[in-house]
């Protein structure tokens, strides 16, 4: 192993181990070469995989930080280690920037739920409510929505508008725990998380059985009667803050599998039981694809100008309500 990897290796090493990431140093010392070289800045999140995350990131958060730190990258390339939607979300805010991302095939399920004319469709069926957008979605969607909104914002983003009732697209089950959180009533979508939609309350019901007193963190694009069955439901970001603020003993966290391990790695006190799925896209992010991205300046991102005009205001609107997370 080069020494820059071994200086490296305590920032994975509660996560991954030595023998594996030996075999990951000279990946690990090539993207390191190539972002200075590049004057790039990598943007991971929080689903990436730990060495990814704690090795070669600069920036790590959920969609929301990603999205409000993109706004003040200083570089002249953006690699965003994500999926699609967040490459193209950094590429709104820094027009004049390169975005790269590193497997051009990282799509989601829930921004592929759903088209523009879809968007077209419930505003003519619902005339004058507000569409509020999820930030998983495609800039030509967000072209036609009034706001966008990410897991960690939703809830301040709908009582910001201070009507009783929204069209909040395309996440149903985002939408039903926003609409029982807020009693704005919700016109959704039938999309869904591929990962979250896929735990049940039985699921938590095992863990509790199997680990008794274990504090239980979900994701609320998972089901109301999962986030129910939790002891807390917040975004990536607030699912960090709470193992913080609370130091549990124990805790599972019902999200992406990845999450748990980059967690554990900054809170080694804490005991993870990792019940989780597997996101097929955002996994399609590794030391390999991000060198090869670098390497060869493939994999741009961009946004036609007359979508991206349109779609820069939705978010910008969802920016400049607050710093909640
Ligand atoms: P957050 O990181 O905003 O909680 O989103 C989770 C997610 O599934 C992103 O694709
Ligand atoms: Fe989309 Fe779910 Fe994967 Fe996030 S975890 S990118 S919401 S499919």
């Amino acid at each position: 192993m080069t020494s820059i990897a071994a200086d490296l290796y305590p920032r994975v090493s509660h996560v991954v181990p030595l023998a594996e990431w030996t075999t990951m140093g000279d990946d690990v010392e090539a993207i390191l070469r190539l972002k200075a070289e590049r004057n790039a800045v990598i943007l991971a999140h929080n689903y990436m995989r730990p060495e990814i995350f704690h090795g070669v990131a600069d920036i790590v958060g959920d969609s929301l930080a990603l999205a409000r730190k993109a706004v003040d990258v200083d570089a002249d390339v953006i690699v965003l280690a994500g999926v699609h939607f967040m490459a193209e979300t950094a590429k709104l805010l820094n027009p004049s920037k390169t975005v790269l991302i590193p497997d051009l095939r990282s799509g989601c399920s829930l921004a592929e739920s759903i088209t523009p004319a879809d968007v077209r469709a419930l505003r003519a069926a619902h005339p004058g409510v507000p569409v509020v957008t999820y930030v998983n979605t495609s800039a030509a969607v967000k072209a036609e929505s009034d706001i966008c909104c990410t897991s960690g914002n939703a809830v301040k983003v709908i009582e910001s508008l201070g009507v009783p009732k929204v069209i909040m697209i395309p996440d149903r089950f985002l939408a039903a725990n926003v609409a029982r959180q807020t009693g704005v009533e919700v016109i959704t979508h039938p999309g869904a998380c591929e990962v979250h939609e896929r735990f049940t309350p039985l699921d938590i019901a095992q863990i509790r059985t199997d680990y008794p007193g274990v504090t239980v963190l979900a994701h609320p694009e998972c089901p109301p009667e999962v986030v129910d069955a939790a002891d807390y439901a917040g975004s990536t970001a607030q699912m960090v803050d709470y193992v913080d603020a609370k130091a549990p003993t124990q805790v599972a966290l019902i999200t992406e599998c990845s999450m748990s391990d980059n967690v554990a790695q900054l809170y080694p006190e804490v005991d993870f039981v990792r019940p989780c799925n597997l996101c097929p896209h955002m996994k399609r992010n590794t030391l390999g694809s991000i060198r090869h991205a670098l390497e060869t300046m493939t994999n741009e991102v961009t946004v036609p100008a007359d979508v991206a005009e349109a779609a820069r205001r939705s978010v910008e609107r969802m920016l400049a309500i607050g710093a909640a997370k």
